[in-house]
């Protein structure tokens, strides 16, 4: 006859248990459901996901979470209703503690730093259109072959393409550095599958040029932390992580100067782009949506 009553090393106490856990397990089970039922989802299907992501986790060492991203990076995006779209995530790739630039001011690059000259510039503002002053920016991008400063050993300086600078009055900030370029996840090329799989989903392993920022201002709710990429880029369409990340509002208004004079009056050797670019970010007195959206005003 089977017991009534549970033994004591069945006890489950119920403060040990996580609701929260629970509601979320059961929620994800009957997502995976809809997917079996809806899109023919099978254990297959999710066999080949998951032993991908191991071989990526192996070959790399990057976190499960972070090389699964390009499969839900675009769900948990911040912003939208009318405020710039962030991701309010760590990118892998920062680094602490850039140096302070002026304002207008100068990413630190080396003296013979290869890559097409770029001015970009534009405002932090608030959810009225009302500039933020005194925002810290932290700027920082890949070099002209794709490659972060600071984290491989490939002999940029440290802060090579890092900066922080203080917006003005008016909320402005202006610098110049290189044009970053399209580049391939050096982690994803680690395992030969990434490149198929990629393929498999019309996408490439690359990834639009972008600049990230992380801008910080007491008045904000919380800081930006995101990426904005360049109007124009054709591997947008095609971006590793998905075609949606890089939306219209992230791309900044981007023109190529070649008039001569233009460009010697700028003091620059050859043709040079110029990126506008504005952020609109909720403080503690911003409406729900924007008044103004993100983007260029100039
Ligand atoms: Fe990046």
């Amino acid at each position: 006859m089977l017991p009534t009553t549970l033994p004591s090393w069945a006890h489950i106490a119920p403060g040990m248990i996580n609701p929260r856990a629970v509601r979320l397990v059961e929620a994800f089970k009957d997502a995976l459901a809809r997917m079996r039922d809806e899109h023919g989802l099978t254990f297959d299907d999710v066999h080949t996901v998951t032993t991908l992501l191991t071989e990526l986790h192996d070959a790399t060492g990057v976190p499960l979470s972070l090389c699964a991203m390009p499969l839900f990076s675009e769900v948990f995006q911040g912003g939208g209703n009318g405020y710039t779209i962030s991701e309010d995530v760590d990118s892998p790739t920062y680094v602490p503690d850039a140096p302070l630039i002026d304002n207008p001011g100068r990413l630190p690059m080396r003296a013979d730093e290869p890559g097409v000259p770029l001015i970009a510039s534009g405002r932090v503002l608030d959810g009225h259109g009302n500039p933020l002053a005194g925002a810290e920016m932290v700027i920082y991008h890949a070099s002209n072959d794709g490659v972060y400063s600071g984290i491989w050993d490939d002999g940029q300086p440290q802060y090579n393409l890092r900066g922080r600078q203080l917006t003005d009055a008016e909320g402005r900030y202006a610098f110049t550095t290189i044009t970053p370029v399209p580049y391939s996840n050096t982690p994803s090329q680690a395992a030969k599958a990434v490149t198929a799989a990629a393929t498999a989903l019309g996408r490439s392993i690359y990834r639009p040029a972008h600049i990230h920022y992380e801008i910080h201002h007491p008045d904000l709710i919380k800081p930006y932390r995101g990426e904005v990429y360049f109007a124009g880029d054709p591997i947008i369409p095609i971006d590793f992580v998905g075609p949606k990340i890089a939306a219209p509002s992230l791309q900044a208004e981007t023109t190529l100067h070649e008039d001569p004079e233009d460009i010697t009056a700028h003091g620059f050797a050859g043709p040079y782009n110029t990126a506008v670019y504005d952020f609109v970010l909720k403080t503690h007195t911003s409406p729900e949506a924007a008044v103004v959206g993100p983007r260029r005003t100039e």
